[in-house]
């Protein structure tokens, strides 16, 4: 038996009820807040990914070539292919552009629970806006969404500014290395790297900023820094919306295209892999051939939020089964037809088999079923029957959507 690809899953019809649900109360979310959906390639320029991130980013993707020699690559997120369209078809929208996704994205890791290598994401990115309005609207919207979603979930937000700033007189290298240490939480390399590149008196100032709790804590552990007042104003925001959040100031998120506000967020009944979402304000349209654009966003990892929300109640519309023998075959499609136009859902019988095996199957599968025999054919008439009480009756097949609704 041929198995799928490892890190990929099928998906059964109640599962697919279930995304759609899901799906459709946060595209309602995203909406209300004035964000209008948008799509993208499967399939980028590989360079689309390491204009940034260099070329060490390709052993985590799907990479190929494609008959014309062309390097490609399968999305791993969203973020990079929507600036890129920004700056191909939408530069000269008026700002802020607001806009969100639902993609497949495929990253080349290890699968295990809850991650996967083609997975979901539902994203949102809003761009042309540097104020502390915009990094807040996008905290609280990933907020609305979740909790829209079912998810129990805790977020915390972050700045990189104060980060930045303790590293301020480290090289570009140095500071990217300790900042990945940092976000990793992995203390122990971070002191020995600090005391190998001379810098040992910041590890007491970094280790303290992972503990402030507010940004009195960190007027304290780092004294004022660039982008304080921002940092301020945004959480007075959050606050004042009584936004359920935990400040965090170590966070710096894998992603390397992050500049000031940062935030995750970790659903409650997850395992390992329990982070549900990540975002923050970044710069990407410049190196896309656009100009510098400030731009926030976030991602969601939507196969995640489906295992957190556990099963949600989906509305069937009834169905009906047709049923009939060989005579009423014609009669059978053209009844069909006149009760999809009025939009009941509607089935026919495909197979050879007589009538009471139909409607065992009809049983099984639908909620009413009409029958077309030789005698339903000579009259005109036909007979609707519900499935769940047994109830019978004869009608005219121009009264049968009424009948069912
Ligand atoms: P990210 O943190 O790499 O951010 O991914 C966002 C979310 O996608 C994660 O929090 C996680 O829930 C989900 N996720 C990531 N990898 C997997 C996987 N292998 N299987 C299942 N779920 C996964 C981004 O991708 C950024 N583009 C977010 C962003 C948008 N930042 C600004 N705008």
């Amino acid at each position: 038996m041929l198995q799928k690809p490892r890190g990929t899953r099928d998906f059964l019809p109640e599962e697919m009820e279930q995304r759609r649900e899901i799906e459709m109360r946060m595209r309602r979310v995203a909406t209300l807040f004035g964000y209008h959906e948008i799509m993208t390639p499967t399939f980028e320029n590989q360079e689309l990914y390491t204009i940034k991130s260099g070329e060490g980013i390709i052993g985590e993707m799907y990479t190929f070539e494609d008959k014309g020699g062309r390097k490609l690559a399968l999305r791993p997120e969203g973020t990079a292919a929507v600036l890129r369209m920004y700056v191909n078809e939408a530069k000269v929208l008026p700002k802020p552009i607001r806009w969100c996704y639902l993609l497949d994205c495929y990253r080349y890791e290890r699968p295990q629970k809850g991650r996967y290598r083609q997975f979901w994401q539902f994203g949102a990115e809003l761009i042309g806006a540097d104020t502390a309005a915009a990094d807040a609207e996008i905290i609280l919207l990933a907020d609305g969404l979740l909790r829209a979603a079912g998810v129990n979930f805790s977020l915390q937000v972050g700045h990189l500014a104060p980060m930045k700033h303790i590293l301020s007189s480290l090289e570009e290298d140095d500071k990217k290395r300790a900042m990945a240490l940092l976000d990793k939480r992995n203390f122990e390399d971070l002191e020995e790297y600090l005391n190998n590149t001379g810098n040992s008196e910041l590890y007491d100032t970094l280790v303290g900023l992972t503990e402030c709790r507010s940004i009195d804590d960190a007027k304290r552990v780092c004294g004022d820094f660039p982008g304080m007042e921002r940092m301020e104003e945004m959480l007075g925001i959050l606050d004042s919306q009584e936004l359920d959040y935990s400040l965090n100031l170590g966070i710096v998120r894998g992603l390397d295209y992050y500049t000031g506000m940062v935030f995750e967020g970790f659903a409650e009944n997850l395992g390992a892999e329990n982070q549900i979402i990540g975002g923050g304000s970044y710069r990407l349209a410049h190196l896309f051939g656009g100009e510098d654009t400030p731009s926030c966003g976030f991602g969601i990892g939507f196969d995640r939020v489906m295992v957190s929300a556990g099963s949600v109640e989906t509305k069937r519309a009834p169905l009906v089964a047709i049923l009939y023998t060989q005579e009423g075959q014609k009669r059978a499609f053209e009844v069909a037809s006149i009760l999809r136009n009025e939009g009941v859902l509607t089935e026919v019988n495909l197979l050879e088999r007589g009538i009471g095996a139909q409607m065992k199957h009809a049983a099984k599968t639908a909620q009413y079923a009409v029958v077309i025999g030789k005698k339903e054919v000579e009259s005109g008439m036909i007979t609707l029957k519900n499935l769940a009480t047994g109830d019978q009756k004869e009608c005219v097949p121009g009264d049968l959507p009424d009948e069912v609704k």
